[in-house]
């Protein structure tokens, strides 16, 4: 990502809409499987300023963060937060089977991560037999606009093809859907709009401030948490995925 965009992210991530209600739609995936105070080990895979980790992967269990950005760290330590590291998901430093839960949001979309297929099976093999892999992406490449070239994503996903990669790193597909459907036909127009202006430079959609309608924004994208948890989104501008590594 630009290193300014760090800054923004743990400027807006505590309040802005789309984090609100990803964090509303990602607990209810969650709560399908397992409960808050639950003691699980969790690993943020590209954990960015900690925002996730802070909001709601704590009330899980021992998260640890880790992300190969200096920026991001030095934010994540804002808040306190004190099982870090420095590392690519390529090359991940903890041992075989030490977590039950990883998750990783909008990560391995991103031009540094040469090699999606060699993060996931770094997740497989950190993770215990039995363990899940939460993931959160972009969808559909032919969305990208000004917001992918701030932030570095090179890539937007379908379900059929984070569906594949899963199974190639050898996990079973749990859980598919896409998220943020409502919203999706003003994205549609921004970013269409975008194109035909050749805007493809400046800061990502998070410097957008919207004001009033931040509340209920946030309240229509939370809207959908029981429809993605069921996995009924049919389309819509992310992805979520649940992989598990089979049981020995
Ligand atoms: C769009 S941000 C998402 C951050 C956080 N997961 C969230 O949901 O707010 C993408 C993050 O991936 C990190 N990242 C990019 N390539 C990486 C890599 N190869 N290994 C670890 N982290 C990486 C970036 O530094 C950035 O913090």
């Amino acid at each position: 990502m630009k290193p300014e965009e760090y800054a923004l992210m743990y400027q807006v991530e505590d309040h802005h809409w789309w984090y609100q209600g990803m964090a509303r739609i990602t607990r209810a995936v969650l709560n399908r499987w397992y409960q808050p105070g639950a003691s699980l080990r969790i690993l943020d895979a590209g954990c960015g300023t900690g925002g996730a980790m802070a909001a709601f992967l704590r009330d899980y269990g021992e998260v640890t963060g880790f992300d190969f950005a200096e920026e991001a760290l030095a934010f994540c330590r804002l808040r306190r937060a004190q099982r870090l590291a420095r590392a690519s998901v390529t090359e991940i430093p903890f041992a075989d089977s030490s977590f039950d839960l990883v998750v990783s949001f909008d990560v391995l979309c991103e031009r540094a991560v040469r090699d999606d297929l060699a993060a996931l099976r770094e997740f497989h093999r950190v993770l215990f037999p039995g363990g899940r892999v939460l993931l959160r992406l972009p969808a559909y490449d032919w969305l990208r606009g000004r917001h992918d070239t701030a932030v570095h994503i090179q890539h937007r996903y379908t379900c059929g093809e984070i569906a594949r990669r899963l199974r190639e790193a050898g996990f079973r597909v749990e859980h598919l859907s896409y998220a943020n459907m409502f919203l999706f036909p003003a994205a549609l127009v921004k970013r269409t709009a975008e194109r035909l202006l050749a805007r493809q430079d400046g800061p990502s959609d998070l410097a957008i401030g919207f004001g009033p309608l931040n509340g209920p924004l946030a309240a229509v994208l939370a809207a959908e948490a029981p429809l993605v948890a069921r996995g009924w989104v049919p389309f819509g501008l992310s992805v979520v995925a649940v992989g598990r590594k089979p049981s020995e």
